[in-house]
């Protein structure tokens, strides 16, 4: 358990992690490509781990220099068929971007489970438009949870209308498309992350993007290539609203990402008072890149419509703290994915926040939000959910009192030097507590 503390300032410059779903996207098509890929400031956290450990037990060749911060990814020979059960351990976007690699490589047979959490999650939303693809896959719940089976094979293209906005199953029937007979489209209910195709397009991979369809076409070889990650703008996410509600703050968080289908927060953030400005944007990969500049700054109340929730999914927890230090009332809407995220995420922080003294109200799709409330010291819980730990981090920064968090450990599984930066950032000392 960890206890935070109170702080009115949060200030200086800091560099976040490596996108964890660049990341991710950079470790898969490397594995796909013909010469390999260099990857820097690759993200240190678990999830991607996860990812490599993957690609590496079919036969990838995966060089870290955790020191230095880079990968290197190739798999030479092709991928090979595992010799023991592929582990995604807490990683949704390992999981079903996996199912995706896996189910186009002939004959490979192959299982992929998870976690506690991750066993939890549906799956049904990635098997089905790849078992309509030709795919053969199975598991239990009919495929809806894993483990799953996979036995590859040659797969055709298609038409696949999506019914949840996912970036990680348009990425899944991307990747099998890549292999598959004919063109494959993807039509999305609304934007979700352009990663996988802004990366193609960087690889040299023709690419058609058209409103919400996205189409990949046969690629036989897929060119090497060398990148840089940006910062991962949900890692920047805690610091901006931490800026933001504490009193006397001025912070630069420099080489973000900056790709609109990830910044919602910042034009919702914006709509409630945020003081903020975005310098020297530039391109690293194809991506948006820029040093986000976040003031203290006089919070009102915002609505949060469905449309908008793509863009700012993962940061939704962090800016349920935000609100319940903005004036008035916020309400988010039409955000039910946050149930199935590592854990119910309208529940955790609705207990969380509650029990600190916030006026919250979890609804099906989110929650209502009144403000402004002083939140008190307390305990709160992470649920082994690494958004929800760092949330509360920054809900305890705002508190009266000192806030302890229980398994705090879970923020390495995107963010394994949060409490580090905090510790800097605020200039105070973090203490161990125990249980
Ligand atoms: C991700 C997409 C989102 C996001 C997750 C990472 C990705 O999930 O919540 O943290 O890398 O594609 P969904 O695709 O399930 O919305």
């Amino acid at each position: 358990m960890i206890e935070i503390n109170p702080t009115s300032r949060i200030n200086g410059e800091i560099h976040v992690p490596g996108d964890k779903s660049i990341s991710h996207r950079a470790a898969f098509l490397g594995a796909m490509t013909r010469d390999g890929v260099e990857v820097s400031n690759f993200s240190p956290g678990q999830d991607c781990a996860s990812t490599l450990a993957c690609l590496e037990a079919m036969g990838c060749a995966v060089e870290q220099d955790k020191a230095l911060n880079t990968v290197k990814i190739k798999a030479p020979t092709g991928l090979k068929e595992p010799k023991d059960v592929l582990d995604a351990k807490n990683s949704g976007t390992t999981a079903r971007l996996l199912l995706g690699l896996l189910s186009g490589i002939p004959n490979l047979f192959a299982v992929v489970t998870g976690d506690e959490s991750l066993k939890r999650r549906p799956m049904g939303r990635v098997v089905k438009p790849l078992v309509a693809m030709g795919a053969k896959i199975d598991g239990r719940e009919f495929g809806e949870r894993l483990p799953l089976a996979v036995r590859g094979r040659k797969l055709s293209g298609g038409v696949h209308t999506l019914q949840v906005a996912s970036a990680q199953v348009k990425t899944a029937i991307l990747l099998a498309g890549l292999g598959a007979q004919g063109a494959t489209t993807v039509i999305e209910p609304s934007p979700t992350r352009d990663h996988t195709e802004i990366m193609l397009e960087y690889l040299g991979v023709p690419v058609l993007k058209d409103g919400l369809k996205v189409t990949v076409y046969p690629t036989s070889s897929i060119p090497g290539e060398s990148w840089r990650i940006p910062g991962d703008f949900s890692a920047a996410a805690f610091w901006i609203v931490a800026a933001a509600i504490t009193a006397e703050s001025e912070l630069r968080i420099k080489e973000v990402n900056v790709n609109p289908t990830r910044t919602g927060l910042l034009k919702v953030l914006e709509r409630m008072g945020l003081d903020h400005a975005i310098e020297d944007e530039t391109l690293s990969g194809g991506e948006r890149t820029a040093t986000v500049a976040v003031r203290s700054s006089r919070l009102k109340g915002t609505t949060v419509s469905p449309e908008e929730v793509p863009s700012l999914i993962d940061e939704l927890p962090v800016l349920a703290v935000a609100a319940t230090r903005a004036e008035g009332i916020t309400e988010i809407r039409g955000a039910r994915e946050l149930r199935v995220k590592e854990s119910d995420r309208i529940h955790a922080m609705a207990i969380n926040l509650k029990a600190l003294g916030a006026q919250i109200q979890e609804t099906d799709d989110g929650w209502i939000i009144e403000g402004r409330t002083t939140l008190s010291g307390g305990r709160a819980k992470s649920f082994g959910d690494h958004r929800v730990a760092m949330a509360m981090a920054v809900a305890g920064l705002v508190a009266t009192g000192p806030v302890c968090i229980e398994d705090e450990e879970c923020v390495s599984i995107s963010y394994p030097g949060f409490f580090d930066d905090l510790t800097e950032l605020t200039q105070t000392c973090l203490k161990e507590v125990s249980s």
